[in-house]
């Protein structure tokens, strides 16, 4: 009554025949927090199975997720993300245009026999998983949110990763999805401290294309013999926070800071060159020119974030200068602040 492997029912769309009936294989997500998210598995031949992760991505697992009424995808994760299942493997090269109601509508190759192991076994971590695992990384103990030690949450803990192959392309995964720019740098052995609890991933292997961590093949959750000793952190373009707009330069413009997520800009009250030299050290630009105030780089629109800035010269960020408090000012837009950076101006 179900589909046998290589007759022409069991191909595109692979339809199970059961007592004359077609119906779409059953699908299901095991060994994750939750009944949306796990490792991926497909009921045919009267049998559960795993599913391949060649060829496996976001598009996919969206139909999955649709399927099983849990949303939307967050993440398509690879390489056993959710532990191996054990045999049969049933599909590989799964390729969903995206708009198929059931996994069974996507062209697959179906298996049984195949070159794939459990340990590419496909995974899903969908939008009512009720944990968004896409918003699940931070960076702690470092100078920003946009750098520190990474720290992963799954299964309800904050745990980190170990620096095994841990490598540029991982972290500018991790910064992209932080929304702090790009990688700086991908430090290893606890440059940012070491963490405590659990240490959930290893051999972290990214193409770098991913949205999210949780897409790069890696060893299965908590698999790994590491210690804190080896945690890896990450420095992202954005560590600094601070950023100069509406220029030619990023070197020169309007400055602008991040705080609670939100970019504002800063108030020209006594902004002066020692404030514009911080601003320049911070973000890698060499002396400053000129400390223009008046919006000369035009006016912000959202928060004035800082305002009555007084560096001494020798902070190594302009948010550990002397400032009123985040967001307290008596200022409006006429008076954003500006930074000019000296070596600009060589192009003359
Ligand atoms: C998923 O993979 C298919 C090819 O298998 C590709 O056409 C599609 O664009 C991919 N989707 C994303 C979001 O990368
Ligand atoms: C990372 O994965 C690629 C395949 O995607 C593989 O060729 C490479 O050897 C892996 N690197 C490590 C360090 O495991
Ligand atoms: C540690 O991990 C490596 C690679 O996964 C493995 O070869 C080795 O046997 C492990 N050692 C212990 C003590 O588990
Ligand atoms: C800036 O701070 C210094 C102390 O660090 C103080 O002496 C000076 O008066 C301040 N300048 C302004 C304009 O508030």
């Amino acid at each position: 009554t179900a589909c046998l492997l290589n007759l022409p029912e069991c191909l595109f769309p692979w339809v199970f025949a059961d007592a004359g009936i077609l119906k779409v294989a059953p699908v299901r997500l095991v060994n994750g927090p939750s009944r949306c998210a796990g490792r991926v598995e497909v009921f045919l031949n009267q049998q559960w199975g795993t599913v391949c992760d060649d060829g496996w991505n976001i598009t996919d697992a969206g139909v999955v997720c649709r399927q099983l009424g849990c949303g939307t995808a967050l993440s398509a994760p690879g390489g056993a993300r959710f532990g191996p299942g054990s045999d049969p493997i049933w599909l590989a090269d799964v390729n969903c245009a995206g708009t198929e109601p059931v996994l069974s509508q996507c062209r697959a190759r179906l298996l049984g026999v195949n070159n794939c192991n459990h340990g590419e076994d496909a995974g899903v971590v969908c939008s009512d998983a009720g944990i968004s695992e896409v918003a699940q990384l931070r960076l702690v103990n470092g100078p920003s949110r946009c750098a520190g030690r990474l720290e992963v949450f799954h299964n309800q803990q904050w745990g980190t990763v170990c620096d095994n192959s841990w490598d540029l392309q991982d972290a500018g995964v991790v910064c992209r999805q932080l929304g702090c720019g790009t990688a700086l740098s991908a430090p290893r052995g606890a440059h940012f401290g070491q963490g405590s609890d659990h240490i959930w991933l290893n051999n972290v292997n990214c193409t770098g294309t991913e949205v999210a961590l949780s897409d790069c093949r890696a060893r299965p959750w908590g698999e790994n013999n590491c210690t804190h000793r080896e945690d890896a952190g990450v420095e992202c373009s954005e560590v600094a926070q601070i950023r100069l707009v509406n220029s030619w330069s990023r070197c020169a413009g309007r400055v602008e800071v991040l705080h609670n997520q939100q970019w504002g800009t800063v108030c020209d009250d006594i902004w002066d060159i020692t404030n514009a030299e911080v601003v320049c050290r911070q973000l890698g630009c060499g002396p400053a020119l000129t400390a223009p105030r008046g919006a000369r780089f035009g006016q912000g629109s959202e928060r004035i974030w800082l305002d009555d800035v007084n560096c001494t010269g020798t902070e190594a960020t302009l948010s550990d200068c002397r400032a009123r408090p985040w967001g307290d000012n008596n200022c409006d837009h006429g008076e954003d602040a500006g930074v000019l950076q000296g070596s600009i101006w060589q192009f003359k």
